[in-house]
């Protein structure tokens, strides 16, 4: 597939490198290109552009910049270019505030979470939330002694769900589909909780899984 990546950090590098792993093509956004030399000379298979020409060369867009940022982010890339297609949404909506004892402030509430924000404001792409509840250096092919971790994922288009599924599966993850938007409000606090062991004990090693 055609993958558009919006962002230049850690996790738009991670998932980047996963996708050219298994094959896909990938093109990651971002405003300024010079962050991402580095990153285009040891993968010269990557193509990096904007905003708004990575959103257009999408089939499944990736948004992986500040939570707070999203919505700017989603403007420059163009409601255009992302009409009906699939956008994964890995961002946590993280107030620009230090966590208390370990726990983050989000300036979201547990009655609208970021993504049915974001699902809101751009109705005519299709948001799935997933890879936000875990670090980026585990976002593909995670190994832990306790088996294949869960990736907790949800959104209201079946079809764009499916594509997400395929990809979790593809990127070593067991996927469990929460359902509709409002599963985010219970997904994006997932980070919260796997941060705490980080700044608590500076554990950043783990991620969930749901046993049955
Ligand atoms: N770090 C992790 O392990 C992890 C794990 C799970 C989820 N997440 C979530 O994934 C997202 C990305 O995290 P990250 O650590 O890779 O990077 P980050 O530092 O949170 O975000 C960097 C990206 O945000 C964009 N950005 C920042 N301020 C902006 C502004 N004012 N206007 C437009 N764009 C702006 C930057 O754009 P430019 O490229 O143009 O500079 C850059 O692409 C975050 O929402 C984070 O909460 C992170």
């Amino acid at each position: 597939m055609k993958i558009g990546i919006l962002g230049s950090g850690d996790v738009a590098k991670a998932l980047a490198g996963g996708f050219l792993k298994y094959g896909h093509d990938v093109m990651l956004g971002t405003r300024a290109t010079a962050k991402l030399a580095e990153w285009a000379a040891k993968n010269p298979q990557g193509r990096i552009a904007g905003f708004a020409d990575a959103a257009k060369f999408a089939e499944l867009v990736v948004l992986a910049v500040k939570g707070s940022a999203a919505v700017d982010v989603l403007h420059l890339a163009g409601a255009a270019n992302l009409a009906g297609k699939p956008v994964i949404d890995v961002t946590n909506p993280i107030a620009d505030v230090p966590p208390v004892n370990g726990v983050l402030k989000f300036y979201t509430n547990l009655d609208e979470s970021q993504m049915e924000r974001l699902q809101r404001e751009f109705g005519s792409a299709r948001f799935v939330k997933a890879f936000n509840s875990v670090g980026n250096a585990f976002m593909v092919n995670p190994q832990f002694k306790g088996g294949k971790p869960t990736m907790f994922f949800c959104g209201n288009d079946e079809a764009a769900k499916q594509i997400v599924r395929g990809i979790l599966d593809q990127f070593g993850w067991e996927p469990a589909d929460m359902g509709k938007a409002e599963a985010a409000r219970a997904i994006e606090p997932l980070c919260m909780l796997w941060c705490i062991p980080g700044f608590l004990r500076n554990d950043w090693v783990h991620a969930f899984k749901l046993l049955t």
